[in-house]
């Protein structure tokens, strides 16, 4: 059962909503009986989200099926059937949970293996938002991106996704002075590992064909990290956009790690290298 019921019967939208952590957000929205909008390629996978949203309490809810990657060219989707509708919706809360991590040292990377990670965890984001702006400025709402603490601090065994998440930072910091003058919040939520059925072997056939060491198949590319609960990770999640936080860090111990890299780095990548397995 919700605890707080800040999101009642206001419109949220959550992008990348059919699957993983922006599955939990649908369904801790709906718990508040928020009227729902889900955005996501899987036209299947949607129609399951939606049904999980009902279930737990959802006010409405309604699907797009669109690659957000590709706005200009995919005339395929519902980016016509999305445009339209966020013209006659006010939404209340904008959730960018679009993203994918790799395995990988950064000399293997190839500049399409980094362009694609980009698209995956900046162009998307940045995609949404453009086309939302009108709709959010009209509510004065609230846009959540999530973000990493691969975005604050290098990350082990995923270095390509660690640039592309301090990309998401920077959007999320920047954009926030930018529509502050519109009344519209812009939160960045960076989580470390969160908790899934599939914690662990995900990235195995990636690491493996990178002939890295089994550590780097681990959650956090290998880093001591306890596993985030989803279900109370998406609670402060929500609180946070309601309370219009700017940032939120989880393990909040971790932000004091990004905040003196820049002052001791000599320390904090003896820190960094200490949280690594060995
Ligand atoms: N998992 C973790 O431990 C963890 C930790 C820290 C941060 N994060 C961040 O949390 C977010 C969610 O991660 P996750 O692992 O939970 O993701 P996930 O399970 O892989 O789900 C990704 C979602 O995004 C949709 N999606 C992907 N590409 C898309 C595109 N081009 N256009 C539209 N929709 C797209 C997917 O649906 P379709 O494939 O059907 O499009 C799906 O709904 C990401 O930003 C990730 O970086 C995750």
């Amino acid at each position: 059962m919700a605890k707080s019921l800040s999101w009642l019967g206001r419109q949220v939208l959550v992008c990348g909503g059919s699957s993983g952590l922006g599955l939990h957000l649908v369904i801790a929205a709906a718990r508040q009986k928020a009227k729902i909008a889900i955005a996501g390629r899987d036209a299947n996978r949607l129609d399951e989200a939606r049904s999980i949203a009902l279930k737990h309490g959802a006010a409405s809810v309604v699907c797009f099926s669109i690659d957000l990657r590709y706005l200009d060219s995919n005339t395929n989707d519902d980016s016509g059937k999305l445009e339209q509708w966020l013209s006659e919706n006010d939404v209340a809360l904008l959730i960018n949970a679009i993203g994918r991590s790799d395995r990988g040292l950064l000399e293997q990377l190839n500049s399409k293996d980094l362009i694609s990670l980009f698209e995956d965890n900046v162009l998307c984001t940045w995609n949404m938002i453009q086309l939302a702006l009108h709709s959010l400025k009209r509510s004065k709402g609230s846009i959540v991106n999530i973000g990493s603490l691969a975005g604050l601090v290098s990350a082990p065994n995923m270095g390509g996704y660690s640039i592309a998440k301090f990309g998401l930072t920077a959007l999320s910091r920047q954009l926030r002075l930018e529509l502050a003058k519109d009344e519209v919040s812009v939160t960045l939520v960076c989580p470390g590992p969160i908790d899934r059925d599939d914690s662990g072997n995900r990235y195995q056939s990636l690491a493996k064909s990178r002939g890295l060491s089994d550590n780097a198949t681990a959650p956090a590319g290998g880093a001591k990290l306890r596993l985030l609960d989803p279900e109370k990770l998406c609670e402060k999640i929500l609180d946070a956009a309601s309370q219009r936080r700017k940032e939120l860090v989880c393990p909040a111990k971790a932000k004091w790690l990004a905040a003196i890299m820049p002052i001791w780095p000599n320390l904090a990548d003896r820190i960094l290298r200490s949280v690594l397995k060995s």
